[in-house]
């Protein structure tokens, strides 16, 4: 230890000091420098080690080292404090932007409460599916030409071919309704359950979206009846559209429903009239608009879940939820791929 190691500290010192900007970073500059246990004052410390003739040059070189890092350590705090104090604190400040949910997911939270004040619970069930439930288990065997309404998207393995199970064919679901026999086989009745959910179908356009949202709705208990249904479509109706819309259930064919029904309800431009104006509306046709499928579950479907179609019976429905969005009055959306463009002055509308 000599001289040498006393100039080597300033020269390190110095430069840690470069660019040191604030307060604390001066005080652990401080800290580390010149500190009690600082590096300068433990260097100091090993004079005792030195020779008599050594130890005057070297407590003189000591003493200057010192006094300039106390002088730097007085010049940085001084130009610290000129930079804080330069500080503007009526500066308005930058405001975080803040967001909403996506008018798709302001529409399903709000479809689940509104059937939640009827009992229905939301339950959630595979995407990627099996065809079993996604149609056999619907009254749709294999071949069955009904099922080309549901342009299915299959899942291939590995080799490139559809990939196959017990229960089938691997799909995306076409349709919310797989939730129909995989609640039955759940084993627990009654049942009362909503299922939103993504969909999937091979199509694409103005009207139609490659991935898009049903609400799937299945009640099952003894002495269920079309009455209810039309009950439970009608309270739906009338907390999402406004209490003076009207709904219709229109004979229909599904291959899991009996009797099956498309629900109608009364348009909400024209207040169900067919006329605009004294032109024809050009929303509806005359006065009624198509939400989606509806019906009692076929005792075909109930058997395959293991419920006694002779001691239960069942409702259903199944609608999307983008097309019953953008149905209610102040949404008139023409493009329905608007929706999922992440396009921003758009989304900040909702
Ligand atoms: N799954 C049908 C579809 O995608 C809609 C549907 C119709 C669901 C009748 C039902 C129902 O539960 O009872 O078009």
């Amino acid at each position: 230890m000599g001289v040498e190691a006393l100039k080597k500290i300033q020269e390190e010192a110095l430069l840690a000091g470069l660019g040191i900007m604030d307060a604390r970073a001066v005080d652990e500059w401080r800290a580390e420098w010149l500190g009690r246990k600082g590096k300068l004052g433990m260097a100091l410390g090993l004079i005792s080690e030195l020779t008599a003739s050594e130890r005057p040059e070297f407590g003189k070189v000591g003493n200057l080292v010192k006094e300039t890092l106390e002088g730097r350590l007085v010049a940085m705090m001084s130009s610290v404090e000129s930079v804080e104090g330069q500080l503007d604190w009526s500066f308005p400040g930058v405001e975080p932007k803040v967001g909403h949910l996506h008018l798709t997911s302001q529409t399903i939270r709000e479809v689940q409460n509104i059937f939640s004040e009827l009992g229905f619970r939301r339950a959630r069930f595979p995407e990627v599916d099996w065809d079993y439930y996604a149609f056999e288990s619907l009254n749709m065997p294999k071949d069955h030409p009904a099922r080309d309404d549901w342009e299915t998207f299959f899942i291939a393995n590995d080799k490139g071919r559809i990939k196959t199970g017990a229960k089938g064919k691997q799909v995306l679901t076409p349709h919310t309704s797989n939730a129909q026999v995989r609640e039955m086989e759940r084993g627990e009745l009654p049942i009362r359950l909503i299922n939103i959910s993504k969909t999937y179908r091979r199509q694409s356009g103005p009207r139609h979206l490659p991935v898009f949202h049903q609400f799937e709705g299945l009640l099952i208990d003894e002495g269920v009846s079309i009455a209810n249904l039309k009950g439970v479509v009608d309270y739906f109706v009338k907390r999402f559209f406004g209490e003076g819309v009207q709904t219709r259930l229109r004979p229909h064919h599904f291959k899991f429903t009996e009797p099956s029904f498309e629900l109608d309800i009364s348009c909400v431009i024209c207040l169900g009239t067919g006329t605009v104006s004294g032109g024809k509306c050009r929303i509806c046709k005359g006065g009624w608009l198509e939400l989606g499928g509806a019906g009692m579950v076929h005792p075909n479907v109930l058997k395959a879940g293991g419920v006694n179609p002779k001691k239960y019976s069942g409702l259903a429905f199944g609608w999307g939820v983008e097309r019953t969005m953008i149905m209610r009055s102040g949404v008139n959306i023409t493009d329905i791929r608007t929706l999922y463009k992440n396009d921003l002055g758009f989304l900040e509308q909702f």
